[in-house]
């Protein structure tokens, strides 16, 4: 959990000009100074391969922050902030740049204006992650003697559970585990946090919690945007490793989880890795009723038309990388044998929306089947992630007047009351970097497990010469996806309203 205090440190960002600095890295920091969480001699060094220097930086970097910051932007607050910022051209391919990069921190560190507590963020390509920790690690520049060195490192970690291990064989021989910091931005979302609070800190609920109420659990992450500009990066990954092995396992794994000894980030993360080591391994014979996916075609979103996946910049004619994923995931342990987790991700759908929904057990008498109008609605505990953090708990009452009637209702709670501050998950984070603390960051061995758990779909759909099915830009995804469900009545839920 994390602690108050802060501390002076430097911040080095590797891949400062690039889109994550401009999108999230370079807004959240400024609101953190803005609400006075970093250290007044706190520094950031934005490294980049652009040929900037200290006042372009600054006026890029303030573009970025007003446009993101909106009316939070504050021009004294700037002020301050850009006396906290300087630009340091890197250019991989030049031999000397790791020596040049240690001699200009170890002068400013000597002459007192940066801190030696440095945290370096890669915000770069995957494929660089090696290299960069590679130079900073031979110049020694990774060491920890009196002050820390922690590492940065954005998903994916590795392509698959292969690469993962090389490349984590290769960061280990400079850094240590207590050194790296994996980051999973979703697990800095309030709501996402909130999962641990609702379960252990109230009693009411985590009676049921389990395999003898649960009927099914899904979680869902819908988007409306298309692969826009990454189909780089985006066409070799797919909705698979782009969402399920990383955000929406995390996911599943606070929902699954048993009560930690501590909230402190290693009790958090063995029952976390604990979880992930007890998923059934889906197998060649049953992979095509455990997994499904699905790519966009043209349509129309809100009154939008929209091209197709294929059609999209640098995508290639013939790709059938899925842009939509389901996965039907079983936990083989006493508290959830049985009950199946349903796992749902999709560009280019009808709404943006992420989600854990948690369907009940029918009663086991069903005493008011003969007066309900539409049918025996299940109970629906549903936790609402974005754009609306509530919990949405659905529940049989009788209707009003003097025949004997029932419906469902919703007993609703938003968890954000109006004037209730709005943090962005890399304001969390970067902070919890400074301040040392790995409990929302991922540990090697999560990362391996969750590769585990979706290697072998990866790997059978890479084998499939069969076309790739289709759903319209703008639709729910296909209808065929309820093919991983184990019981004909189970529904998708789409949006926080019920299931018709
Ligand atoms: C990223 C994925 O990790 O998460 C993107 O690479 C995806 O493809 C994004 O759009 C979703 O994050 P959020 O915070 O917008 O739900």
């Amino acid at each position: 959990m994390s602690s108050t205090k802060r501390e002076q440190a430097t911040l080095v960002i590797f891949g400062a000009t690039g889109n994550l600095s401009k999108i999230k890295l370079m807004p959240a920091l400024y609101l953190l100074d803005k609400a006075g969480q970093l250290h007044p001699e706190t520094k950031i060094l934005a490294t980049g391969r652009r040929d900037w220097n200290k006042a372009k930086c600054i006026a890029e970097v303030q573009n970025w922050v007003e446009s993101s910051a909106g009316e939070r932007f504050d021009a004294d607050v700037f002020k301050r902030f850009a006396l906290r910022l300087d630009y340091f051209k890197v250019d991989y391919s030049e031999p000397d740049i790791w020596s040049s990069l240690k001699n200009y921190l170890e002068s400013e560190i000597s002459s007192a204006r940066l801190s030696s507590n440095i945290a370096f963020y890669m915000a770069i390509r995957p494929a660089e992650f090696g290299l960069v920790i590679e130079g900073l690690g031979e110049c020694d520049l990774l060491q920890e003697t009196e002050n820390w060195r922690r590492v940065v490192i954005e998903k994916p970690f590795g392509y698959d559970l292969s690469s993962a291990r090389v490349l984590q064989a290769s960061i280990s021989r400079y850094l240590t585990e207590h050194q790296i910091y994996r980051i999973d931005h979703y697990l800095g979302k309030g709501t996402v946090q909130n999962v641990n609070v609702f379960r252990f800190a109230n009693t009411m609920l985590e009676p049921l919690w389990n395999r003898n109420y649960i009927d099914h659990v899904q979680i869902t992450h819908s988007e409306t945007a298309g692969v826009g500009t990454r189909a780089a990066y985006y066409d070799s990954s797919g909705a698979m490793r782009d969402m399920i092995q990383s955000h929406l396992l995390q996911l599943l794994t606070l929902v699954a989880m048993e009560p930690p000894a501590t909230m402190d980030a290693e009790d958090l993360r063995d029952e976390k890795v604990k979880v992930l080591k007890s998923i059934r391994p889906i197998t060649k014979e049953d992979f095509q009723t455990r997994a499904y996916r699905a790519q966009y075609t043209a349509g129309v979103i809100g009154n939008e038309e929209v091209i197709g996946y294929l059609e999209e910049q640098d995508v290639p004619a013939n790709s059938t990388t899925e842009t939509f994923a389901a996965l039907k995931l079983y936990i083989d342990n006493w508290r959830w044998r049985g009950v199946p987790f349903y796992l749902r991700t999709g560009k280019r759908m009808a709404q943006r929306q992420s989600m854990i929904s948690i369907c009940f057990r029918h009663p086991p008498q069903q005493l008011f089947r003969d007066v309900s109008r539409n049918g025996m609605k299940p109970n629906w505990l549903v936790l609402g992630i974005q754009p609306s953090n509530c919990v949405r708990m659905e529940v049989t009452v009788k209707e009003p007047g003097l025949e004997m009637q029932i419906r469902q209702i919703s007993l609703n709670a938003s968890l954000l009351d109006e004037g209730d501050a709005r943090v962005d998950a890399y304001e969390d984070l970067l902070l919890d970097v400074l301040r040392g603390d790995r409990s929302l960051f991922l540990r090697n061995d999560e990362v391996e497990y969750a590769w585990r758990v979706v290697d072998p779909v990866i790997d059978a759909w890479s084998k499939e010469d069969t076309p790739v099915d289709k759903y319209s830009a703008g639709s729910w995804g296909p209808p065929e996806s309820r093919a991983i469900f184990d019981k004909t009545a189970t529904q998708w839920r789409q949006t926080m309203d019920p299931v018709s």
